[in-house]
């Protein structure tokens, strides 16, 4: 007798070009359901939700990634959500998973089937490298699995951490996310600009046309640039097409972007860069990329351009709380930039890897 299956897995394909309210995007809604439901019992705070809105356009195909959700329903109800992101980079052996199962559904075998599924999907697309963020709960007092690049660590016992384990992927690294709260004065009050080789750019929303090209430049340099331990990691090559559809798709996301650029004055290339994400509403917003070109360091351009776009941000979003960023635990650089200028850590997830030959 077939052993019974503890739910249904099938694909959930939502339309991208249809409203996020529209009935064809009926099923995607009921995944973004789960997907906040389980993030806010992980960190327990669900001023992280996304909507269906934001999501859509961030989780369908783009230039740069494909997108594969599946589903797990019991009786008709969806528990459960699988999400499989391919790199379109040309050779990426790597594939990005997600898991997520209701707390009220777990051990009952669900997670293991969705991610059976997920493997499934990425071997019949030829990517051997299985690759998972996670956020993991914090319980100082358990037992600690350690990253092996020697700095943080994450609770063996948290469900995510123990289901990976025995799934066959190991931790590569961890990851702290910090808070920066907009209600302090800070130490992001900027002094004034310094008359040197580097002017400072910032705008709010589509980048400038004679910025496309040398953005692309920098964030091409940024798919590469964070330190990852022995992640495996590709590079993704950006074109001034790209930064115009990342544009497009942040207006139908409904968020603004805000973005501080360094020009070097001598050879009027661009050498860095910040951008802060806001949404629309008093949710947190999030930093999003930040760059110095390794030639261009030690000249204090990081702070620079972060002092900068916090200025610009309480300029755009007066009654924003909350500033969040996620860093390497061993990206120093940029963790001593977050720490003088305020920000505290208040969680940590864990980025894992599986390779199968
Ligand atoms: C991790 C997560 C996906 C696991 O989902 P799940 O449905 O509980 O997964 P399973 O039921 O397959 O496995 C969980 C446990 O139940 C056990 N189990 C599986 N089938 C079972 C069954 N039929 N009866 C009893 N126990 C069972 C498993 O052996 C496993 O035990 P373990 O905790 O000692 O490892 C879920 O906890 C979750 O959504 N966490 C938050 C997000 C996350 O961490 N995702 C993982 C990385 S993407």
């Amino acid at each position: 007798m077939e052993p019974s299956r503890p739910c249904e897995i099938r694909p959930i394909v939502p339309d991208a070009d249809a409203a996020a309210d529209a009935p064809a995007n009926a099923e995607f809604r009921d995944l973004v359901r789960v997907r906040n439901a389980v993030e806010a019992h992980t960190l327990g705070i669900s001023s992280l939700s996304q909507t269906v809105e934001e999501l859509l356009p961030r989780l369908t195909d783009d230039p740069h990634r494909r997108y594969h959700h599946v589903g797990a329903w019991v009786e008709g109800e969806l528990v459960g959500r699988g999400l499989l992101i391919l790199p379109r980079a040309e050779g990426s052996v790597t594939a990005r998973g997600v898991v997520d199962v209701l707390p009220e559904r777990r051990g009952a075998g669900i997670g293991t089937a969705l991610l059976a599924e997920l493997e499934d999907l990425a071997a019949a697309e030829g990517r051997h490298v299985l690759q998972v963020d996670v956020a993991h709960g914090t319980d100082p007092g358990a037992e600690q699995l350690a990253s092996p690049t020697g700095f943080g660590h994450v609770p063996a016992d948290d469900p995510g951490a123990r289901f990976l384990v025995r799934n066959g992927y190991r931790l590569e690294q961890v990851l702290r996310v910090s808070r920066y709260d907009l209600g302090n004065p800070g130490q992001d009050e900027a002094p004034p600009e310094p008359d040197d080789d580097f002017a400072l750019h910032a705008w709010v929303g589509a980048t400038p046309p004679q910025w496309c090209d040398d953005l692309a430049v920098l964030k091409t340099a940024m798919s590469t640039a964070t330190p990852s331990g022995d992640l495996t990691v590709t590079e993704t090559v950006w074109t001034a097409d790209d930064v115009r559809d990342r544009d497009a798709r942040q207006v139908r996301r409904g968020r603004t972007l805000l973005t501080v650029l360094a020009e070097h004055r001598p050879t009027g290339r661009l050498v860095g860069l910040t951008e802060i994400e806001v949404p629309a509403d008093d949710r947190p917003a999030f930093q999003e990329d930040t760059l110095v070109l390794p030639g261009h360091r030690g000249h204090g351009l990081g702070i620079r351009l972060k002092r900068r776009n916090l200025r610009e941000l309480r300029r755009h979003a007066p009654d924003a709380t909350t500033l969040l960023t996620f860093n390497a635990e061993e990206n120093r650089p940029m963790l001593a930039v977050n720490e003088a200028l305020g920000y505290r850590a208040i969680a940590h997830e864990g980025s894992w890897e599986k390779r199968r030959e």
